[in-house]
């Protein structure tokens, strides 16, 4: 097993990484507070379905008073409704400040149970127990905690971190092709915003990716996991440097909301689709080469990405698309900050992009 530190001062905390280390949930509420004895399970039903059971015994067996809560699965879970839902939940179990919710899902579940913890008696404790890549690499490490509401995607969250993370890749095993490859996008992502060695890995060994190669998943999510904390650690409430892990999301998230958040295009084949768009528009500024767009589309075309967006978006309408980028969070005084490339690993942030090129290079593209 591995362990990552993220440091934050008095809210540092571990992330366990391994295969089959779920027995280590144990001993991970145990040292969050050894008194305690009674804990809260926040879940979805396609999870609860494969993995509630054993968790529930694990912590049954062990003197544990478990209350659960199954959600829908999917983003439109990420909601208001299901929030209050949450909240009333832990309220009427009189769940307290000190008492550990388990996020236990993919990053819809981790964003919302972590909301919750962050607002409840103004703040309990919760760990993460991803059980996608997706949240594996990205959502459970870090604090960003949110939901999404009628104006769009994650706008009403917070900051706040988990007390601890634990990573089985054993989790990896039952999730559907599409599911599995939406969380490499997030993979991808460190490499293209600020490693090319690993970039040049991950292209090198796409059969350990296709192949569930247990080794090489521990490997690659501990190194994600690593450069993420060091990226929070240096700067947790995302005053600069933290954007970078946006790369690609602007587009994504205009895509995301234009789908209506649906089952139509997940996030992680979004933020391929983003990912390479802002290669392509890093190139169309002349920020980037144009060989080195195709190399990044050759990579994310291997992995089995379609990143023609007209097969998700038959009717792509660009000032829907603009309108829905200017959404984001990183706008500030009606001007959009861009995630952009000079290199692979080379990315940066475009203070103020220009609406009018953007739609420019939407029209070309499309
Ligand atoms: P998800 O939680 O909806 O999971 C995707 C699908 O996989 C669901 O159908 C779920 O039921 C199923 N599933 C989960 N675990 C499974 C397992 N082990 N076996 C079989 N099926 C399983 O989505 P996701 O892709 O994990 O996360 C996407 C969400 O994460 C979005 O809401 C996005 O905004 C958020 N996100 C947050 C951050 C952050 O920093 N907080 C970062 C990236 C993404
Ligand atoms: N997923 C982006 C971040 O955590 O900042």
């Amino acid at each position: 097993m591995l362990t990552q530190n993220v440091a934050l001062g008095s809210r540092s905390y571990d992330v366990l990484i391994g295969h089959n280390i779920l027995d280590q949930l144990v001993g991970v509420l145990k040292n969050l507070n050894a008194e305690q004895r009674s804990v809260t399970i926040i879940t979805e039903d396609t999870v609860a379905n494969l993995y509630l059971e054993k968790i529930k015994s694990l912590l049954e067996s062990t003197d544990y008073q478990v209350n659960i809560l199954i959600l829908p699965a999917g983003e439109s879970t990420k909601s208001l409704e299901n929030y209050e839902r949450c909240m009333h939940f832990c309220l009427q179990h009189n769940v307290e400040r000190n008492h550990a919710l388990i996020a236990l899902g993919g990053g819809v579940i981790g964003d919302l149970t972590g909301f919750v913890a962050a607002t409840l008696r103004r703040g309990c404790r919760f760990i993460q127990v991803p059980t996608t890549l997706l949240a594996q690499v990205d959502s459970s490490v870090g604090g960003k905690t949110a939901i999404n509401c009628q104006y769009g995607k994650n706008l009403i969250g917070a900051f706040y971190q988990p007390s601890a993370v634990l990573i089985d890749v054993n989790f990896l095993g039952t999730l559907s092709k599409r599911v599995y490859r939406s969380g490499y996008a997030e993979v991808i992502k460190y490499g293209l915003l600020g490693d090319k060695e690993f970039f040049n890995y991950l292209a090198q060994n796409n059969d350990l990716f296709l192949n569930q190669d247990i080794e090489f998943l521990i490997k690659i999510i501990a190194h994600c996991v690593e450069m993420k904390a060091n990226i929070v650690s240096r700067d947790e409430t995302e005053k600069g440097e933290r954007a970078l892990l946006n790369l690609g999301h602007t587009f994504a998230h205009a895509y995301e909301a234009e789908t209506g958040y649906s089952d139509t295009l997940h996030h992680g084949e979004a933020v391929a689709l983003g990912m390479l768009n802002a290669a392509q528009f890093s190139s169309f500024q002349g920020h980037l080469n144009t060989n080195i767009v195709d190399n990044i589309e050759n990579v994310l075309f291997a992995a089995g990405f379609n990143l023609n967006i007209i097969y998700y978006i038959s009717d792509l309408n660009i000032d829907n698309i603009l309108k829905h980028m200017m959404q984001d969070k990183k706008v500030s005084n009606y001007r959009l900050s861009l995630i952009l490339l000079k290199d692979i690993g080379h990315s940066f942030i475009q203070p103020d992009s220009c609406i009018k090129e953007l739609r420019e290079f939407f029209t070309l593209n499309n």
